[in-house]
């Protein structure tokens, strides 16, 4: 009875701690790697993706189209898709302070 409960104990740590300690490093390295997926080339500000990665979120949501949020991100938020997402949202005013964001992570001057 004992050494039973002992056992199930133990599988349960084993499965319980891999799952544990690998999920927040799992969910960061997805998120890292979403950056160089992306072809960012700049630096990686997670404050500025999240922003940015937001801004596409919120698109999709919007339009409820699939392929819309990875277009929105597609080579580093500089596609037209990424630029219509702005205008559907209405951040046309924060447009400049957008732009410098996406050109910090991307390395290069945004073609918007
Ligand atoms: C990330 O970008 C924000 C906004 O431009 C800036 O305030 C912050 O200092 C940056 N963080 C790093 C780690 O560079």
């Amino acid at each position: 009875m004992c050494s039973k409960n002992l056992f199930i104990s133990l599988a349960l740590i084993l499965v319980l701690v891999p799952m544990i300690v690998s999920f927040p490093r799992h969910h960061t390295l997805t998120k890292r790697s979403s950056f160089f997926d992306i072809e960012c080339k700049g630096v990686f500000n997670k404050s500025i993706f999240f922003r940015l990665d937001r801004i596409c979120e919120d698109c999709y949501s919007l339009f409820r189209e699939p392929q819309l949020h990875s277009l929105c991100k597609k080579r580093c938020f500089t596609t037209e898709y990424f630029k219509g997402c702005l205008d559907a949202l209405q951040l046309t005013d924060e447009q400049e302070i957008i732009k410098t964001y996406v050109k910090a992570i991307n390395g290069a001057e945004p073609i918007l």
